[in-house]
């Protein structure tokens, strides 16, 4: 077997409720997930499952793939240092509008998310748990939470209380200091680094934040064991994932599959000369040949200077122009950063203004190096990364879009519909209130 070929798939889905289960319902109900899933595997211990989570290689999936052993490790250290029991939060923000995983994750299997918040507050000594939700998704992600809280009381699984709290509607709450912000009444916006949150984060007690995804998959681990969890997947990257998929028809299918599947198995057939967006609005834009041969899995992506993010795979249909879209969600990112740093004060609204003038044909001669060149200055230069998730993303629609790019020169646009594709919000935040 090669690094990145994958392991033999056994049983999956293993995060949400297979196929043919009825429309999950009743999926707040306690008995039903633990007849599923079995009871609580504490470990009435401190520290014993980071090991295992370790040997497992779960990494996050809320979008840069970190070693989850790793965080554990230093908020457990911090924690026995500074004589401070720590905070565990469950991230499912979900700030991203293209994916819409962790709100089907929270809809359809909360149990597993409140059993891995659980378990990884027993494995920090935390005293403190904390469920950070969308404010406005289509589903009431917060009442069905609150009805497996109420179950989980009756049938006394908890041994952390935990609290509910909703992210304001932003692409930025979802970044773990702009949710300690947050939840520490202040406004939803990325704070200077350090000190890490694993130190000092809520309320000044170490945090640990993991992505809801990552707690699931935490909780499974902790009852089957990481010779089970390493089943499927690759060596390198173990496990499976949830992906959210659009392909013309816009609509998100969320989808677990395990990591290092060929991508063409989520796109379906691609012409050479088709787009796929890979990993969001701070992901990166592929040709169509490209994502025929590579694999979803950081190894193989990288080999394209992409990667798997928090697993968005969206295919442009035939007859939209990739420019245009990339300058609708650069307009969309600039106008949503906190504006505190200077490559989101100065360098985004620029690349956005250029990046229209290239969509609308009306580039002047020096118009693309400068967005080259802006996109190199933003990049590693503020307090979180959104310049550089950003940077990110326009760097790849050059390359993805160079003959396109040709055609709007010449004042040109190959796009059959101007209709809008990509899922970009319309309201951006005007006051200081809207990040509260
Ligand atoms: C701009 C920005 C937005 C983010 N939004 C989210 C989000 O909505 N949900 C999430 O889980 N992580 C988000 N993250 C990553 C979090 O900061 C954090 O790394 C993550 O929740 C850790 O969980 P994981 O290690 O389990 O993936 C975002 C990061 C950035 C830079
Ligand atoms: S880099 Fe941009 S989004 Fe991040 S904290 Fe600074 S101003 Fe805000």
């Amino acid at each position: 077997m090669t690094e990145s070929a994958p392991n033999a798939v056994t049983e999956l889905p293993r995060l949400l409720p297979p196929p043919d289960a009825p429309g999950g319902r009743r999926s707040h109900d306690w008995y039903a997930h633990a007849n599923r899933h079995g009871r609580l595997p504490y470990r009435d211990q401190q520290g014993v499952l980071i090991r295992d989570i370790e040997v497992a290689g779960l990494t996050g999936r809320g979008g840069a793939a970190f070693p989850v052993h790793r965080k554990l490790q230093a908020v457990s250290d911090a924690a026995r240092q500074r004589r401070r029991a720590p905070v565990v939060i469950a991230n499912g923000a979900e700030s991203e509008p293209a994916s819409d995983k962790d709100a089907t994750l929270l809809w359809l299997s909360p149990h597993l998310v409140l059993d891995g918040l659980q378990l990884a507050a027993e494995a920090v000594g935390a005293d403190t748990a904390i469920v950070y939700t969308h404010a406005s998704r289509a589903r009431d992600v917060g009442s069905r939470l609150n009805e497996a809280l109420q179950a989980r009381q009756a049938a006394g699984v908890d041994r952390v209380a935990v609290t509910l709290a909703e992210a304001p509607a932003r692409f930025l709450s979802g970044q773990e200091t702009a949710m300690v912000s947050h939840l520490s009444g202040g406004p939803a916006i990325p704070a200077f680094v350090p000190p890490r949150i694993t130190e000092r984060g809520l309320n000044g007690a170490p945090t640990l934040v993991q992505n809801v995804e990552t707690l699931a998959h935490l909780a499974l681990i902790a009852r089957r064991g990481p010779r089970w969890f390493r089943s499927v997947g690759t060596q390198a990257e173990p496990g499976s994932m949830l992906t959210t998929v659009r392909r013309a028809d816009g609509k998100p299918r969320i989808t677990e599959v395990p990591l290092g599947i060929p991508l063409r198995e989520l796109t379906g057939d691609l012409a050479p000369d088709a787009a796929v967006l890979l990993g969001g609005f701070h992901g990166t834009w592929l040709t169509g040949a490209q994502a025929r041969i590579l694999t979803l899995d950081n190894r193989s992506l990288a080999t394209a200077q992409s990667r798997v993010g928090a697993g968005i795979v969206i295919t442009l249909p035939a007859g939209r122009c990739g420019l245009v879209e990339t300058a609708r969600v650069v307009r969309y990112l600039a106008l949503e950063s906190a504006g505190q740093c200077g490559p989101c004060l100065n360098g985004l609204p620029r690349m956005a203004a250029a990046l229209a003038e290239i969509a609308g044909g009306r580039a002047r001669p020096q118009t693309l190096a400068d967005v080259e060149r802006w996109a190199g200055l933003v990049t590693g230069r503020g307090a979180c990364h959104h310049p550089d998730g950003t940077a990110r993303f326009v760097r790849s629609a050059l390359r993805t879009f160079a003959a396109e790019l040709d055609f709007h020169k010449r004042g040109r646009c190959s796009a059959a519909s101007t209709e809008p594709f990509l899922p970009v919000p319309q309201a951006t935040a005007r006051t200081e209130e809207d990040w509260i």
